[in-house]
């Protein structure tokens, strides 16, 4: 019996690094930031500035990171985590646009973006 026990207590404290506890205050604060960087970098695209429209799209992506490791309240960690890795490649793609000064492609990450607000919710917002 005792042989068992320690096996579970690791697995368990593992469980609890790798996927930290729900921070409900850190969640609001990056979504809020979502929400003045998403305005930021349309304002951006419409005057065609490309230098702040890449730093709104990587503050939106900074702050998403910032919550990647936690367990959300409802669905997955794991997907959670994908979701995020997901919104940051649309990041990517975003600042990529910026370098390459390709309006078109610039507000495409930026309705890309955007799009996350629902897939996220849908998957993880508690109604
Ligand atoms: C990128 C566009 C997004 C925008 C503009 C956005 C915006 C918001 C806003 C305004 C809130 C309400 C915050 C408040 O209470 O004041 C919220 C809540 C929430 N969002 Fe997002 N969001 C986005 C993406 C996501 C994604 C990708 C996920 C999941 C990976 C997500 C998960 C959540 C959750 C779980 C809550 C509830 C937080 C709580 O009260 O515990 N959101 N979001």
């Amino acid at each position: 019996m005792k042989k068992i026990l320690l096996p579970i207590l690791v697995f368990i404290l593992l469980t609890l690094q790798v996927y930290g506890e729900y921070d409900k205050d850190a969640v609001v604060k990056a979504m809020r930031n979502n929400l003045t960087q998403l305005k930021a970098m349309k304002a951006a695209a419409a005057n065609k500035d490309f230098d702040a429209a890449a730093e709104a799209i990587w503050a939106l992506a900074d702050g998403m990171k910032s919550v990647r490791g936690f367990t959300p309240l409802k669905g997955t960690a794991t997907g959670w985590a994908n979701t995020i890795d997901e919104l940051v490649a649309a990041a990517y793609k975003g600042i990529g646009a910026c370098g390459e000064k390709d309006i078109g492609k610039l507000k495409g990450a930026i309705a890309e973006l955007g799009s996350f607000a629902r897939k996220g919710h849908n998957q993880f917002r508690v109604k």
